[in-house]
């Protein structure tokens, strides 16, 4: 039996220009399950920003051509090994492996599949585990977030931004997100932001802004942005702030002064969703298990911009990597799967 399957057979840019990654849709022979595996047939695949980063050479998981790409499914599970016991076939589930998930089918260890509650859309569910997950752990391991604080979101139009947004709503926050233009704003202030701070303002000053929605200072900086707007928001932190560092898709790691977290008692988190799936497999299991819980019950919304078939993962890698992505993009195999509500 042969998956369909995308294949980067050369590293490379993905958005324009001249350094393309070589990207082919090819039938690949299916791989034999390890004990403690299972197969999914593939409802969706999500991309994430790893993925673009992967497949420039720039990720800190270095993979070499061939490789299928891709982090993250949803789908029914159509075999389990021999050591599986919690799965099979015939559940639903989402799942995370560390690379291959652009395909119709996708082979992942059981300990990365999480079981999927009705009412949530199985073809749309694979844009939940990495960003929601993120922004759960972030919010509500780490930073113990409370009613009536205030969270500032940088970055708050893209994937794991739009999940922050609303998992703060959710839990009683006030929200001040930064995200460029009007159609990203449009889509914060949509999944709850109280208030928009548009960064391709001419000549915006970012902590006169923040300091404008938020005067009493910020509790905690949700930062998957770095660079100078990391350096602004760090400023606009009240006293006992927490700062939850995500990730640094500017692509600048910003220095933080060890004296102004001194003096302003600032906590800072470096959040590695990945990492606590290796080293805390139980906090990420109940984390999810709350993420999707909260979806199954339209609590939380799955922000997907745009939806490519397989063939085209290359466009959709390109609207990640071109910025233009208003929360999440996913790949869908050409055999639709129903939506199991
Ligand atoms: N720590 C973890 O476990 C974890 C998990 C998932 C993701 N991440 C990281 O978190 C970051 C965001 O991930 P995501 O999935 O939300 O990505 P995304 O959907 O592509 O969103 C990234 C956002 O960053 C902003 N941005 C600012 N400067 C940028 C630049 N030079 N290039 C691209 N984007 C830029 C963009 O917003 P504007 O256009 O509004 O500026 C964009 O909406 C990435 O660095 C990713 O690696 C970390």
């Amino acid at each position: 039996m042969s998956v369909l399957s995308v294949v980067c057979t050369a590293l490379g840019d993905p958005g324009k220009g001249a350094s393309l990654p070589r990207l082919e849709t090819q039938l690949l022979e299916r791989i034999k399950l390890k004990s403690d595996q299972v197969r999914i047939r593939v409802a969706s695949s999500s991309v994430n920003f790893a993925d673009v980063l992967q497949l420039r050479g720039l990720y800190q998981e270095k993979l070499e051509p061939p490789f299928v790409p891709g982090k993250e499914v949803s789908g029914e599970v159509i075999e389990v090994g021999e050591k599986v016991t919690q799965f099979s076939p015939g559940s639903f589930v989402v799942a995370v492996c560390s690379s291959g998930a652009f395909a119709e089918e996708c082979v992942a260890p059981a300990s990365s599949c999480f079981p999927l509650p009705r009412g949530v859309d199985v073809r749309e569910a694979s844009a939940i585990p990495i960003a929601f997950g993120t922004a759960h752990l972030a919010l509500v391991e780490r930073a113990k977030l409370r009613p009536g604080q205030v969270v500032l979101v940088l970055g708050a139009g893209g994937g794991v931004g739009l999940a922050a947004v609303q998992i703060a709503k959710l839990l009683g926050a006030r929200v001040v997100a930064v995200a460029r233009g009007g159609t990203k704003g449009k889509a914060v202030k949509q999944f709850g932001a109280d208030h928009w701070i548009d960064s391709e303002t001419e000549g915006i000053n970012l902590q006169v802004e923040v300091k404008k929605a938020a005067p009493a200072g910020v509790d905690v900086l949700f930062d998957t942005v770095g660079g100078q707007a990391t350096h602004e928001s760090i400023r606009c932190l009240r006293w006992g702030a927490q700062v939850l560092l995500i990730g640094f898709a500017s692509g600048n790691i910003p220095s933080i002064a060890a004296n102004i977290a001194l003096v302003k008692n600032i906590t800072l988190h470096g959040v590695y969703w990945g990492m606590y799936l290796s080293k805390a497999p139980e906090v990420v299991r109940e984390s999810l298990r709350e993420v999707l819980a909260w979806a199954a019950e339209g609590r939380l919304r799955v922000p997907i911009c745009r939806s490519f078939p397989l063939e085209d993962a290359r466009l959709a890698l390109g609207v990640l990597h071109s910025r233009e992505a208003v929360g999440k993009v996913i790949l869908r195999p050409s055999a639709e799967m129903q939506p199991r509500l």
